[in-house]
């Protein structure tokens, strides 16, 4: 007699019987490690058999507060009582949009949208129409959502394609893209500053946009090199260049104005969404009134029917008023940077080489000792222990991301007991993988058994 089904299994097979692989993104799909969640609150997610997480993913980032956070949830649920979509402008837009421009450096106006997707998309028309020219630069390994144009030598990428960094060779992210698409692309390797500026001057003329990932949210939070952005900024001054900071994974995360205060590098357009509303749909295009006000009829077209939702914006409005109000940031700024010393402590320990990577409210840690700052020297990391180790710890109700490219995510919920259960969960998942692998450093295994 066969044995019966769990309820995680029987979701699955309901998901996989309406949805391709029983996901809505392929980043979801995990094979058979797939799972089914029921509900969220502050820093906890259940899945559908009831058992809890710590959660690190936090849907890829946006859960900047918590789950279900109430200060969000009473004001979209009050806001909603009203309505949720009007072909004009609402009160509640105005109101997310005051905030942005008041904590956001050179975000003197803003434009709506529902996704990071749109908005990096309506970023670089935009500059195009701006400038009047049709190329932009993107840099190896940044991730700048799921349109044509940007689906090229994101963190997917296999280094080995890449060609030489001097020549970047396109790599694309699957089928479907026009092949004609690639020729408004000029690709750079990210932090390799005299290539960059070699590139750029040799196409300057041609390019309407410089888009960048301040630091490297999509690869495992890697930082720019000190000068690398402020190349950029100063070869966009000297060029004509629009600089856009895609911002949708560090805004309103790195800190209340984000990534330009913060490297202390002026951007021209911002491109935000996740944070910005505590992961309810909403995005944001903001900058220089002097280019966006290029937004008009007969000038350059931005539109869309859920542009401005309540949901979005009411949600917006009230997490930018906690970040506002409350230490958001000085809370997570505490909470990652114990987690960040306790990682490294207990991966020193075990003698496994690492460096953890990032801010602290959103860090990687790359399995290598090598010097790691783009894509292509990222290729020595070892991605199978990361792997392992992330699947012993989601066993023990740890979950962060398996695909160490995925930072971890922190949100303000978190308490110092969660940081404190994380690090016991974090250690005992490390201690079983070496075990398994019989890799383990005498040292490390020892003290253990001492204590
Ligand atoms: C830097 C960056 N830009 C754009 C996007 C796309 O955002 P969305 O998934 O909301 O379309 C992402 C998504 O992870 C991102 O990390």
């Amino acid at each position: 007699m066969s044995e019966p089904k769990t309820t995680m299994e029987q979701w699955l097979e309901r998901a996989r019987a309406v949805m391709p692989r029983g996901v809505t993104s392929n980043f979801r799909d995990w094979g058979p490690h797939s799972f089914v969640i029921r509900r969220g609150e502050g820093p906890y997610i259940w899945d559908v058999e009831g058992k809890r997480y710590i959660d690190y993913r936090l849907a890829y980032g946006p859960i900047i507060l918590g789950h279900a956070y109430p200060a969000v949830v009473d004001r979209v649920s009050e806001a909603l009582r009203d309505g949720n979509v009007f072909a004009a402008t609402h009160v509640y837009e105005v109101e997310a949009a005051e905030r942005i421009t008041r904590m956001v450096p050179n975000a003197e106006r803003v434009r709506f949208s529902n996704s990071g997707s749109e908005a990096t998309m309506h970023a670089l028309r935009l500059a195009r129409g701006y400038t009047g020219r049709e190329k932009f630069l993107k840099f190896e390994g940044c991730y700048h959502g799921a349109h044509d144009y940007v689906l090229f030598s994101t963190a997917g990428s296999i280094p080995a394609a890449l060609g030489d960094p001097h020549d970047p060779v396109p790599f694309q992210a699957g089928s479907g893209i026009p092949k004609g698409i690639r020729e408004y692309l000029v690709l750079a390797p990210y932090n390799r500053i005299d290539i960059t500026e070699r590139i750029i001057r040799d196409h300057a003329h041609e390019l309407a946009a410089i888009f960048v990932e301040p630091m490297m949210g999509n690869l495992s939070g890697i930082m720019p090199k000190p000068g690398f952005l402020e190349m950029l900024r100063a070869l966009a001054d000297e060029y004509g260049i629009v600089l856009i900071f895609d911002e949708v994974k560090t805004g309103f995360r790195m800190g209340k104005g984000g990534a330009q205060p913060y490297f202390n590098v002026q951007a021209d357009i911002m491109t935000f969404a996740k944070a910005l509303g505590n992961g309810y749909p909403i995005a944001a295009i903001a900058g220089k009134a002097e280019i966006m006000d290029h937004y008009r009829g007969g000038g350059i077209t931005h539109a869309g029917t859920y542009n401005g939702n309540i949901a979005g914006t009411a949600a917006a409005a009230a997490t930018l008023d906690v970040m506002e109000r409350e230490d958001v940031f000085g809370v997570l700024e505490k909470r990652g940077t114990a987690l960040m010393k306790g990682v490294d402590e207990i991966l020193t320990r075990f003698g496994v080489p690492h460096k953890v990577s990032g801010v602290p409210a959103m860090f990687g840690i790359i399995m290598s000792d090598e010097e790691v700052y783009d894509v292509r020297t990222y290729a020595a990391a070892d991605k199978e222990l990361y792997r392992d180790i992330a699947f012993a710890a989601i066993k023990r109700g740890v979950m962060f991301d398996p695909d160490p490219r995925e930072p971890w995510f922190l949100c303000y919920a978190l308490s110092e007991e969660d940081v404190a259960e994380t690090l016991n969960v974090f250690e005992d998942a490390v201690k079983e993988v070496l075990t398994g692998r019989q890799t383990v450093v005498a040292g490390g295994l020892l003290d253990q058994s001492a204590s």
